[in-house]
């Protein structure tokens, strides 16, 4: 098992649509056990293929984000080439973040409720209904896959703000390991 390197925008690969899984086996099972390790070390609620670098339609959602504190300690649920069967009319505007962009929140519209359809890990098929954060949790995920983002979604403005703020970030993350390669030395 690995914690495997989230990919921080604008990595080119943030922007590819993923590949559909078609073979349901011990590979695809281990690639689910790095994501699942990789979104625990980040504290994510949310982690598609897409941002480790895995071409693969295939994404993580933590029960808390469906089901509030009831979901706290359920397994991870494994989302495999979904498709949104329904979407409510009614939409939500609430704050978003991304393990691509660290330390970036958003406000960004949604539908409040949706259903999905997708495959588990063993290839069987099953629907889930999201609602409030889970609405917003899988669809910014399945966005992931067609390669969006969140940034995509809010006006000039505020995609300009965000993305100062995120070049800020990353430049803070980048001294901060060089100065850690420096103590090491
Ligand atoms: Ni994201």
């Amino acid at each position: 098992m690995a914690v495997l390197g989230v990919l921080p925008y604008p990595n080119p690969f943030l922007r590819r649509q993923a590949q559909r899984v078609d073979t349901f086996d011990a590979a695809l099972a281990a690639v689910v056990r790095d994501m699942e390790e990789t979104m625990a070390a980040r504290d994510g609620i949310g982690l598609a293929a897409t941002q480790v670098g895995i071409d693969l339609r295939l994404l993580l959602l933590d029960p808390y984000a469906l089901e509030g504190d009831a979901g706290r300690g359920k397994p991870n649920l494994v989302i495999i080439n979904p498709e949104v069967v329904w979407e409510s009319p009614e939409k939500q505007i609430g704050e978003e973040g991304c393990l691509s962009f660290p330390g970036v929140f958003i406000q960004v519209e949604r539908p409040a409720s949706v259903r999905i359809r997708a495959r588990d890990v063993n290839g069987g098929t099953y629907e889930i209904r999201g609602e409030g954060l889970g609405a917003r949790a899988i669809l910014h995920e399945i966005d992931h896959l067609e390669g969006v983002v969140m940034i995509d979604h809010v006006s000039h403005l505020a995609r300009r703000r965000a993305l100062k703020k995120h070049e800020r970030n990353q430049k803070a993350l980048k001294s901060e390991s060089k100065d850690a390669d420096r103590e090491r030395d």
